[in-house]
């Protein structure tokens, strides 16, 4: 193919919870010219255990799972660049952005996992909690002025502690200086720079500051937290600014490449969306749904149950920009639920045609807690309950429950970022894949009482992560300052006050219930 028919272009990794995708912006235009895209298997030893095979997520030399890696959607990305006539060789920089706090523990110098990663919706940790939380006599927020966050099953750091406590091979790499610590960015980057020849280990303070134990303050690992957790530090990856070359792919049609952009998928979102002002906040449907609020350069702390975490830093000499998160574990995963484990519905897309055919007979209220309540409830004891089921509940009625439980629970942060910030939000900026459902968007316009503006380009994650790696420098491909708002739809609520605080009422009551739960 022709050199240089678009102009420089930048790759963009995206590995989420559920998909691993490589996508190639040009950086002009910011628009998608390809992207492939394959799933990643979860693996669920026990009830409220979520693990991934390390290995697939980056490359395996097994042709069973080689489909499911980032070197084979690298390369399959560039197949279709070549079948589009543009040349992967146009391609000057690759970001990488990530499901967050998912935790990898590997051999140094085997370059093996030395267990599967422990996912963020993982529950095992519970019992770790309540002995740094010493049986209740401390508060869960105890740390929180250090590190932003609350003590929960949630991030890296509880899991890094159960690897230690409970698997033989992770203490023995630990002795024997051979064990290395790192997030799914942190991962893919060691192994992308060489793995066990050179591999870098580093990430980035996005995805430092859902570890549990960066200081939010300094961006420094905290020997206090590490201390707390009793891990050691020199597991531990370097923290690196979002936006900078980190190193070059040593393997794939990319070899040679700068990696030059790292971001936690969320914050990789804010800035797709091109939130770079303070009092700015997008929400992210995915597997779970993130609402992140810019702070600017002030780190707000919650007192309503939202998570403090740094929300990107653009370059080694740049301020980081902070944000206030609130996070609900359970989004895109209901839906997979009705489908894998209920059977009612074949495909996620048919969610919308389902609960809008349903009516409204007898409202049912779903509280999906399948990893407890996240933000602002921090409950890891909540259960899932679906109340209000009458002789007339259909299927559908239980579909649309699952949608309105997401759109409640974005409402649920948002009264909490209004306590917090004094004032409440205005517009939601909204991106992730369960946007494309319209029914969810209308619900999410009507149960919140704001407008709901969706991007037309839904790439918004991937795009950050290109930008963050388009503009670092000595790339400095994708100009900041010429960024367009991205183009978009609206949706505006189309309910009474009355009618959504009568909803919203009842929300909470079903809420009461998943709270009350005593095992
Ligand atoms: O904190 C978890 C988050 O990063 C996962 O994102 O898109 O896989 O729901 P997602």
């Amino acid at each position: 193919p022709e050199r240089g028919r678009f102009g420089p272009l930048v790759g963009s990794i995206d590995e989420g919870t559920s998909s691993t995708r490589f996508l190639v912006f040009a950086a002009k235009t910011a628009e998608v010219l390809t992207y492939h895209q394959v799933s990643i298997p979860h693996i669920t030893p026990r009830e409220g255990w979520v693990e991934q095979d390390p290995e697939i997520l980056v490359l395996k030399k097994d042709p069973e799972v080689i489909l499911h890696s980032v070197i084979e959607t690298i390369n399959v990305t560039c197949d279709n660049l070549i079948k589009l006539d543009i040349s992967p060789e146009d391609i000057v920089a690759t970001g990488i952005t990530n499901q967050r706090e998912t935790t990898v523990v590997w051999d140094s110098v085997t370059g093996k996992p030395l267990h599967n990663a422990l996912v963020w919706l993982d529950m095992r940790t519970a019992s770790t909690v309540d002995r740094i939380l010493q049986n209740g006599k401390r508060n869960k927020n105890f740390l929180k002025n250090v590190c932003g966050l609350p003590v929960s099953t949630y991030f890296s750091a509880l899991k890094i502690r159960w690897l230690i406590d409970n698997i033989e091979g992770v203490r023995r790499a630990i002795e024997e200086d051979r064990c290395l610590f790192g997030t799914v960015d942190t991962w893919l980057i060691w192994n992308l720079t060489g793995g066990v020849n050179g591999g870098l280990h580093l990430t980035d303070v996005t995805n430092a500051s859902r570890t549990m134990l960066m200081n939010i303050d300094t961006l420094k690992w905290d020997p206090q937290l590490c201390k707390i957790f009793d891990i050691p530090m020199n597991i531990l990856p370097e923290i690196r600014s979002s936006s900078e070359i980190y190193g070059y792919i040593s393997e794939s049609v990319l070899k040679g490449i700068p990696i030059s952009g790292c971001l936690g998928d969320q914050q990789a979102a804010l800035v797709g969306q091109m939130c770079f002002h303070q009092g700015q906040a997008k929400s992210t449907y995915g597997t779970g749904c993130f609402l992140l609020y810019n702070t600017g350069t002030a780190i707000v702390q919650s007192s309503h149950g939202l998570l403090t975490t740094v929300a990107y830093q653009l370059g080694k000499d740049a301020p980081p920009i902070y944000a206030l998160e609130g996070s609900i574990a359970i989004a895109g995963v209901a839906m997979q639920w009705l489908r894998d484990n209920l059977g009612v519905i074949e495909n996620v897309a048919d969610s919308m045609d389902i609960a809008q055919s349903s009516g409204e007979v007898g409202e049912v209220y779903f509280v999906p807690a399948f990893s407890g309540l996240y933000a602002p409830y921090w409950r890891k004891d909540a259960r899932s309950v679906i109340c209000g089921l009458t002789d007339e509940t259909k299927p559908g009625h239980i579909v649309r429950g699952a949608l309105e439980s997401v759109a409640f629970q974005v409402r649920d942060i948002l009264e909490a970022m209004a306590l917090d910030c004094g004032y409440p939000l205005q517009k939601l900026l909204v991106d992730g894949g369960m946007t494309a459902n319209n029914f969810l968007m209308q619900i999410q316009a009507d149960y919140c009482g704001i407008p709901v503006v969706r991007p037309l380009m839904a790439e918004t994650t991937s795009l950050g992560a290109a930008i963050a790696a388009g503009n670092a420098k000595g790339v400095e491909v994708w100009d900041l300052d010429n960024v367009q708002a991205v183009p978009s739809d609206c949706f505006v609520p189309s309910i009474t006050e009355d009618q959504r605080d009568i909803r919203y009422s009842r929300w909470k009551m079903a809420i009461a219930r998943s709270l009350d739960w005593v095992e």
